[in-house]
């Protein structure tokens, strides 16, 4: 029997999640320096120096294995919330905590109901556990179609992923929406809301997600230490939900999930007030600029909410783009695999 025999069969389904192409290779590849990276949305300010500055102090005592349970951190963040520690589940990265949920909840045979296109890592945690992904093309103006959304809802659907503001495109749904898609949903339905850009939302009609968290058991918000705070290369996430949803996740994560500098670094930052809120405005001016000059230019833009933006192009400026130094993300091809076509041009 080969390998490939003995592998899970769902396992055999996976195709490896594409990240942006790292600066290093792009430099060595052109033998240039000083390449931009606009692919995986960080924070071109960097990490804020109080963070920098607390993971040096902490660099010595790396010998011991961090606090598992995430003391400071978990008191620090509950305290900012407004939720009982026990609310708070940490992983490496917003990506381990969908990874424990599907770890979680999903079995095969099980339907999990998302927007798309949206964020890629969805279908491969679902596929890693012989879930089936039911992807929900967004509407027209690549939001997500919360209608079609609960239309796509049956009895097998163990668990629905919300990306808010939705990666990648931007687009965010309001609280109206919102909270008429959460209040139509099965009470045995769990609900991750996916806020990895929370901190950099404009509209002021935002949900108010934690609300539901507090209102309707099995409701899970994720949010990350890598986008406003800086911190893509420490990989710190967490979610907030109910104290018996957060119970089963910390039962499914490895003891020491969160690294000791992660976890340093993370408490840090949230500190930093001044950093989050120069990225907050570096961001929206950027935003502006883009959407001004890129119309001027003749390319169509999506409203965003998050930091990125969607731009219409051809295939061919991602090469170009390239060639130029600056990395970007075609998605032509998630958008092409959108149960209802949009027109793309590749
Ligand atoms: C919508 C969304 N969720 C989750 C993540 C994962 O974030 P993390 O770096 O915390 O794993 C990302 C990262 O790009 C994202 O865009």
């Amino acid at each position: 029997m080969g390998i490939a025999q003995r592998v899970n069969p769902h396992i055999l389904d996976l195709k490896p999640y594409q990240p942006g192409k790292p600066i290093e290779e792009l430099e060595r590849e052109l033998g240039i320096k000083n390449a931009v990276k606009l692919a995986s949305n960080e924070n071109p300010l960097g990490p804020s120096k109080k963070a920098i500055e607390a993971v040096r102090e902490a660099l010595s005592g790396v010998n011991r294995y961090p606090d598992g349970a995430s003391y400071a951190l978990r008191t620090r963040l509950a305290n900012k919330h407004d939720v009982d520690p026990a609310q708070l589940v940490f992983g490496c990265g917003a990506d381990e905590i969908l990874e424990l949920l599907a770890k979680v909840f999903l079995a095969p045979g099980d339907e999990v109901v998302y927007g798309w296109p949206s964020f890629a890592m969805y279908p491969i945690v679902i596929t890693g556990m012989g879930a089936t992904g039911v992807p929900v093309a967004l509407n027209e103006r690549l939001e997500h179609d919360l209608d079609a959304m609960s239309a796509a809802i049956t009895d097998r659907t163990k668990l629905v992923f919300v990306c808010n503001p939705n990666n990648p495109t931007g687009t965010s749904v309001g609280a109206a929406a919102f909270d008429r898609f959460v209040a139509g949903l099965p009470a045995d339905v769990i609900l991750a809301i996916d806020e990895a850009y929370f901190e950099f939302v404009r509209r002021s009609d935002f949900p108010d997600s934690l609300a539901w968290v507090r209102r309707r058991p099995g409701t899970v918000v994720i949010r990350t230490f890598s986008k406003i705070f800086g911190l893509a290369g420490m990989r710190i996430g967490f979610c907030i939900a109910d104290p018996e949803v957060s119970d089963y996740l910390q039962r499914a994560r490895h003891p020491f999930n969160v690294n000791r500098l992660a976890e340093i670094a993370g408490l840090a930052a949230l500190d930093d007030l001044e950093h989050e809120k120069r990225t907050r405005e570096l961001n929206a001016a950027g935003v502006e600029y883009l959407t001004r000059e890129l119309a001027a230019m003749g390319f169509e833009t999506w409203p965003t909410d998050a930091n990125f933006l969607l731009v219409e192009t051809g295939a061919a400026a991602y090469d170009a783009l390239l060639r130029q130094g600056v990395i970007v993300r075609p998605i032509a091809s998630r958008l092409a695999s959108m149960p209802i076509r949009l027109e793309v041009s590749e």
